[in-house]
């Protein structure tokens, strides 16, 4: 079966697109990256898809005289590239209506919270402030809202009672780079379809329930 082509968007570090990497080089995972766009020419992450040998791509907003011109010019790299599926991962700048309705249902994103809750940045900090006994992580399709659309799967992380913003977000990027992989799967498997604004589970693994409940066993 053809692989599901993916784009992944990155700003920074890279340990999302890393935790793809790493599940694309099996064999029978259902996906390839075919291309790693940045709109930061330092990120760390561009460095990954390089030692992986996956083409990249540097998208500055500097670069280009308005928004429309940068956006054209993001989405002209992943077409030509034959994306099918975009992933965003720990791309920090919001992207316009447009953008996201042109990629309807083929774009989706990790966040580092139990969505609908704590959207935003500064969720580690906010998450503890809150007094929250259970946070995680979402990947879910992009809607024009930040931090809003269809959920395709989450894990839910305990936070400790002495917790900072540092320990809580390493724990919750643990959980990050197995959901992403995950959902990925799911999508390219044709087993999580968006309908309206809840997504349709074609299957649900030991995976799938020990990332939603990792504390009753
Ligand atoms: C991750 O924690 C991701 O969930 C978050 O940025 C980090 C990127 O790390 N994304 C967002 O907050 C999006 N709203 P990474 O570059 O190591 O993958």
């Amino acid at each position: 079966m053809a692989k599901l082509k993916l784009g992944v968007l990155i700003s920074g570090r890279g340990s999302n697109l890393q935790s793809l990497i790493d599940a694309c080089a099996a064999p029978d995972f259902p996906a390839e990256i075919v291309l790693v766009v940045s709109n930061k020419a330092d990120a760390y992450g561009l460095e990954r898809a390089s030692q992986a040998a996956i083409p990249t791509k540097v998208v500055e907003k500097t670069d280009y005289q308005n928004r429309d011109d940068f956006d054209a010019a993001l989405n002209d790299a992943l077409e030509s590239a034959g994306v099918e599926l975009v992933c965003l991962a720990g791309f920090m700048l919001l992207l316009q209506d447009a953008f996201v309705t042109k990629w309807h249902n083929k774009l989706i994103n990790i966040h580092p919270s139990l969505l609908p809750a704590f959207r935003g940045l500064h969720i580690h900090e906010r998450v503890i402030e809150a007094g929250v006994r259970i946070t995680g992580c979402t990947v879910h399709y992009v809607r024009p809202e930040v931090d809003d659309g269809p959920i395709i799967i989450q894990a839910a992380v305990p936070v400790h009672p002495d917790d900072t913003p540092d320990t809580l977000g390493e724990r919750v990027l643990e959980s990050e780079h197995k959901i992403y992989p995950e959902a990925v799967r799911l999508i390219a498997m044709g087993k999580a379809k968006p309908d309206g604004d809840v997504v349709t589970l074609g299957e649900k693994t030991e995976l799938f329930e020990s990332l939603i409940n990792p504390i009753v066993k």
